[in-house]
């Protein structure tokens, strides 16, 4: 004889409540695994395909402290728009083939790309980032400090336009090895046009969400960010100025190798 016995109605309702709470659990542990949730949505490639599963737990090696950053960042309310941590580490990988010691970085967020880059980089580079949302700086700041490479990134509180003038007022044009153009989307045409006189010969302007959410297939009149980002996408493969490959990872991220 059972000490308690439980109506039917009471052990379904448990049982459906227990598989409602393993489902948020495995569905947070998912969205984490799955590195910069954007990727979720109906993006190229899609982070729930498991061969991109596969993909990333076969070539990704992140630092403990990317990795802790990561999780901190996922905690933010607007943690998805972080970049993709296979997108981080290839460019950290195309810097370090390229000997890069400057680098520009244009939407720092919390600033995870940015520790990618000062990683890569030696000890005597330099990440030059942009952002206007000093809360994020701050989230990140205490990683770059713990991975011992907070000295390397020089992070400008300002709307990225004017960071670039000021540096090239300050004469660094064609100094930069690389640069990451991922802030607001408006932009991107002038953001390109300046990185391309701050990057040297043989130096690399690299532009995220070219895909933007896949919508570039389809533009909608109003949706001026894609409307941007479909004028560069045309611009660029037009302009001479440039190697160009456009790389189906994320939400897709042209490379543009300056000649
Ligand atoms: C997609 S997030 C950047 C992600 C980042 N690259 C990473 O490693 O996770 C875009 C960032 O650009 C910043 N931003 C937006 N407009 C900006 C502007 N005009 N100048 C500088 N930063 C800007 C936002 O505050 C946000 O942090």
């Amino acid at each position: 004889m059972p000490v308690f016995r439980l109506s039917k109605e009471v052990l379904a309702g448990t049982a459906v409540l227990g598989a409602f709470a393993a489902g948020v659990i495995i569905g947070k542990k998912w969205a984490i695994l799955h590195f910069g949730t954007r990727n979720m949505h109906n993006t190229l490639p899609k982070r729930d395909d498991p061969l991109i599963d596969y993909v990333l737990r076969h070539s990704l090696r992140e630092h403990p402290l990317l990795k802790k950053l990561r999780l901190r960042t996922m905690e933010e309310p607007e943690g998805m728009i972080m970049v993709c941590c296979d997108q981080a580490q290839f460019m950290a990988n195309l810097a370090k083939l390229i000997c890069a010691k400057k680098v520009l970085e244009i939407g720092v967020f919390t600033g995870y790309k940015a520790l990618n880059m000062a990683l890569a980089l030696p000890d005597d580079g330099k990440v030059v980032g942009c952002e206007v949302n000093n809360d994020y700086i701050n989230i990140g700041k205490p990683f770059w400090k713990k991975a011992g490479v907070e000295h390397k990134i020089d992070v400008r509180i300002k709307p990225a336009i004017e960071t670039l003038d000021e540096l090239l007022v300050a004469g660094e044009a064609g100094t930069y090895d690389f640069a990451f153009i991922d802030a607001d989307k408006q932009s991107y045409n002038e953001y390109y046009e300046k990185c391309l006189r701050l990057v040297r010969k043989g130096g690399i302007i690299a532009i995220d969400n070219v895909f933007w959410h896949r919508k570039v297939l389809k533009p909608d009149k109003n949706d001026t960010a894609c409307q941007a980002i479909q004028h560069l996408n045309e611009k660029i493969l037009r302009d001479v100025r440039v190697n160009i490959s456009m790389i189906t990872m994320a939400d897709g991220v042209t490379l543009a190798f300056k000649l």
